[in-house]
């Protein structure tokens, strides 16, 4: 199995660096090539996205990605920054299906933005549609009204194809999970919604063994901060996940420690940690590589079928910080390179 390596800029080489001596650890024989993203692309071959990087990440079956942005670039055109990478990349490689779990480390739930009793019981996963909704519909635009009032509009649509694809995803996380799937829309008021249950629902029919039901997206925003605990996998739409996966993921604790994966029709997906370059502590060795070392994790389990390998590294991580091991942004002080020795330790 061929991984593709992509490092990107700020914290992203010196995270991903821990991720891929895990995965070597692991003795599986996976085989790695490395192309630059990002900022670090555009230095050096005056594209984001260079054709060669794609094309590496097209034949591989999988990729594991650091980070893309760099304030060097903040004065560079929208389509040379840094960030069009991984627009690019979800584009190209059709990775419509972004997965985030939320998960409580038992020694860190005084991190978490919400009481320690809530924060322990969250284990959640939201899969997010990526590809669609009110940030890609059109028409959209700005104008001046009849009145001569400035306007701006979006369009919010999504057809049946793009709603069965993504729920099949839901459905199909949920029963690697706790079988229990919640769809959450606004069907109360958008018409979108109205077609996004109604299409979820004839999908269900071919996935007995899930559980189902409904929220209204404002129930689950407070029901993710009063008992997140009652979640298992969410299914949503692109504006409504981007939203939940954040307010989640700081229910949770550090930045630092939360993977995602976005997959395509096929199961091949690009794994990295949410966090982003991080510039300024790059290049000082403190930065917390486990959100990366768990979206190696979540390669093994979603793209390459080894789920046993998986659960290995997650339960390393799981020790190493049982045993005390942090970075400066949980108020330790190893380094990065030194968590990444602790995990293979744990290994
Ligand atoms: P950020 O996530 O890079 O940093 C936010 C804060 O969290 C900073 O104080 C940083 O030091 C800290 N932090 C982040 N990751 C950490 C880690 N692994 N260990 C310890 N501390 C960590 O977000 P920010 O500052 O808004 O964005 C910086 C750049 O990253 C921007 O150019 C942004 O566009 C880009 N970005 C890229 C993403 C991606 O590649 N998918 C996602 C988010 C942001
Ligand atoms: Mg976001």
């Amino acid at each position: 199995m061929l991984i593709a390596v992509l490092p990107g800029d700020g914290i992203g080489p010196e995270v991903v660096a821990e991720a891929v001596r895990v995965l070597e650890a692991l003795g599986l024989g996976l085989r790695f090539e490395e192309a630059p993203v990002g900022g670090a692309a555009y230095k050096t071959k005056g594209h984001p996205l260079p054709p060669e990087t794609l094309a590496l990440a097209r034949r591989a079956d999988a990729i594991l990605f650091g980070a893309v942005g760099d304030p060097d670039c903040d004065a560079l055109e929208r389509s040379l920054r840094p960030e069009q990478a991984i627009l690019g990349l979800r584009k190209e490689l059709g990775l419509f299906a972004n997965l985030r779990p939320a998960k409580a480390f038992a020694e860190l739930v005084d991190e978490s933005a919400l009481k320690p009793e809530i924060a322990r019981s969250i284990d959640l996963m939201i899969v997010r549609e990526l590809t669609g909704d009110v940030y890609f519909g059109t028409p959209r635009g700005r104008r001046t009204t009849d009145a001569g009032l400035r306007e701006g509009y979006d369009t919010m649509r999504y057809d049946e194809g793009e709603v069965a694809r993504i729920a099949r995803t839901g459905f199909e996380t949920a029963q690697r999970r706790r079988k229990r799937l919640c769809s959450i829309d606004k069907m109360n008021v958008l018409e979108t919604s109205q077609l996004w249950r109604d299409v979820v629902i004839e999908v269900s029919a071919d996935y007995p063994d899930v559980e189902l039901t409904h929220m209204l997206v404002d129930n689950a925003a407070m029901q993710l901060v009063r008992n997140p605990g009652a979640f298992d996998t969410i299914v949503t739409g692109n504006l409504f996940g981007d939203i939940l996966s954040d307010q989640a993921s700081m229910c949770v604790g550090s930045i630092g420690l939360l993977p995602s994966a976005a997959l395509d029709a096929n199961g091949k997906g690009l794994y990295e940690p949410i966090h982003g370059s991080a510039p300024d502590i790059a290049g000082q060795g403190k930065a917390n590589p486990l959100a990366t070392i768990l979206s190696a994790a979540m390669m093994l389990r979603y793209s390459l079928g080894n789920a046993e390998a998986a659960d290995r590294i997650e339960a390393a991580v799981a020790r190493t910080l049982a045993e005390g091991a942090r970075t400066a942004d949980l108020g330790g002080s190893l380094s990065t390179r030194e968590i990444g020795d602790r995990v293979l330790a744990c290994l």
